[in-house]
């Protein structure tokens, strides 16, 4: 009985512990250095460097969905589900399938769209938009 009650608390531990490991893993950095040459094998451009924290900070009021994104089960339409934002490669792959955009496309698709838009609407705050811009040589 004790041995059974042990085991139970030893299997509990593991899971909870596995839990916290999965969550603090799921956790964003403030700053990212954005080089998936696991994707694009060696990078015909410099890496880009992207802080997620003033990103979020700045685009608070649009939230979370104007990056991350997942397909509706029902409806295919992509929709944002807090709590299951992942990087993008996790869906979108070097070269384009079955309508997902590939991954170079989704980032330049997102990144410099938003800065485009920023500097048509006036924004005075917006990002860079030619590629040295971004894909800088330190
Ligand atoms: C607003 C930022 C931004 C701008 C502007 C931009 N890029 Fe990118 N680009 C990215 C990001 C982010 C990635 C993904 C990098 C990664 O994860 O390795 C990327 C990926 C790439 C890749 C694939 C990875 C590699 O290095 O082989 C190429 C090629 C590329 N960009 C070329 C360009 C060119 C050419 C321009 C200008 C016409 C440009 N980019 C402008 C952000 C930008
Ligand atoms: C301007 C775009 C942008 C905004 C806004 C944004 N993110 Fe991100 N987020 C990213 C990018 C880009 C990555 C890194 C993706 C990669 O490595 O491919 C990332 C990574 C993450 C990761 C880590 C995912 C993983 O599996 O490594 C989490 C968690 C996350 N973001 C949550 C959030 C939350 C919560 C918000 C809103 C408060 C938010 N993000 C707002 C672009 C954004
Ligand atoms: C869970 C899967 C998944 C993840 C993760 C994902 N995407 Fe997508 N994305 C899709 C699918 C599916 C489409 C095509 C949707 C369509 O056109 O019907 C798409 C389309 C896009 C498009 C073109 C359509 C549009 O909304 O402008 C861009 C740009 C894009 N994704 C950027 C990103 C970026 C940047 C990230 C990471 C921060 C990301 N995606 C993460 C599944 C994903
Ligand atoms: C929805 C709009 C939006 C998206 C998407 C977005 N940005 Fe930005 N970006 C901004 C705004 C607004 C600023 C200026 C305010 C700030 O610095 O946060 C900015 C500033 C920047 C800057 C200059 C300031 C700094 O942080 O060094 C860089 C570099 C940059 N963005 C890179 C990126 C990259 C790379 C991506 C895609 C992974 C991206 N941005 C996606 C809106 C966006």
């Amino acid at each position: 009985m004790r041995i059974k009650v042990l085991t139970l608390t030893i299997i509990l531990g593991l899971v909870s512990a596995g839990a916290v490991g999965w969550r603090a893993s799921m956790a964003q950095e403030a700053d990212y250095i954005l080089a998936h040459a696991d994707v694009f094998g060696k990078l015909r451009r410099p890496q880009v460097g992207f802080s997620h924290e003033s990103h979020a900070k700045s685009l608070e009021k649009s939230g979370c969905g104007v990056c991350h994104h997942t397909p509706d089960d029902a409806t295919g339409r992509l929709v944002y589900v807090e709590g299951e934002e992942t990087g993008c490669k996790e869906c979108h792959e070097l070269q384009e399938e079955a309508g997902i955009p590939a991954l170079r496309e989704a980032f330049h698709g997102n990144c410099t769209t938003c800065h485009r838009n920023q500097i048509k609407s006036g924004n005075l705050e917006s990002g860079p938009t030619t590629c040295g811009g971004c894909h800088r040589r330190s």
